[in-house]
């Protein structure tokens, strides 16, 4: 059977990530979570002290930079020159460099190659932000998950909370309107629908219910093809 794509995207903390997540384990398809390897560049930037907004330090860094992503029992497991760096890249700090770097198109060309090689070869829920509009346009199925700021940001901080980072909810807001902004001003594949896309707000239904809906409706596009 042919490789089917399916492809998520939408803002910070809209839920891509769980939901992608929870997707592909019950269609045995593979998850590729693209943010990760954003994060990995972003702390790659930050190790060497690097003020992440500047694209005249940060390519000729690319150059050093090994990002590599395997797939183990427990889920995607991101690596840095060989380190296993999956529990470092979620602190609010690696968000805003990753989202910095993300801006650089040398940064974008070379994470998506690796994005279109990993699809290549399986069936993949792969989640981000320019998945359906430019890493993998043909992708059979493209989803734009979405919520309101308010509810973004409110569970991204009961998230960090809860894995122990001490913030507060206004810096996390601030954050993610930082993200959003750049995000979606960036001149290369910036964060927007794909026109064939089909968008899904969660603000006003819980995690269990957007799986729901977003299995079913695969099935339905999978076995209308
Ligand atoms: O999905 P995330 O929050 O882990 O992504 C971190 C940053 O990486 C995000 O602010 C923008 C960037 N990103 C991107 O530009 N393109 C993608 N496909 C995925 C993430």
């Amino acid at each position: 059977m042919k490789n089917i794509s399916i492809a998520i995207d939408g803002p910070a903390g809209a839920g891509k990530s769980t939901v992608s997540r929870a997707v592909a384990e019950r269609l045995g398809f593979v998850y590729i979570d693209t943010g990760a390897m954003y994060r990995a560049v972003g702390l790659a930037a930050l190790n060497h002290g690097f003020d992440t907004t500047r694209a005249e330090l940060i390519v000729p860094m690319l150059e050093t930079t090994d990002v590599d992503i395997r797939h183990e029992a427990g889920g995607q497991k991101v690596f840095l020159n060989g380190e296993d760096i999956t529990n470092k890249i979620r602190t609010p700090e690696v968000s805003v460099a990753a989202s910095d770097v993300s801006a650089i198109p040398q940064v974008r060309l070379k994470l998506v190659e690796l994005q279109r090689a990993l699809a290549a070869s399986r069936s993949v829920v792969m989640d981000g932000r320019d998945i359906g509009t430019y890493v993998l346009p043909n992708a059979e199925i493209k989803i734009f998950l979405t919520a309101s700021p308010e509810e973004r940001a409110r569970r991204r901080f009961e998230e960090l909370t809860q894995k122990g980072v001490k913030t507060d909810y206004e810096s996390v807001r601030r954050d993610m309107e930082y993200r959003d902004a750049n995000d979606s001003s960036r001149e290369f594949a910036p964060l927007r629908p794909a026109e064939d896309s089909v968008t899904i707000d969660t603000t006003e239904i819980t995690q269990e219910q957007s799986i729901d809906c977003i299995y079913n409706f695969i099935i339905e596009k999978i076995q209308g093809r």
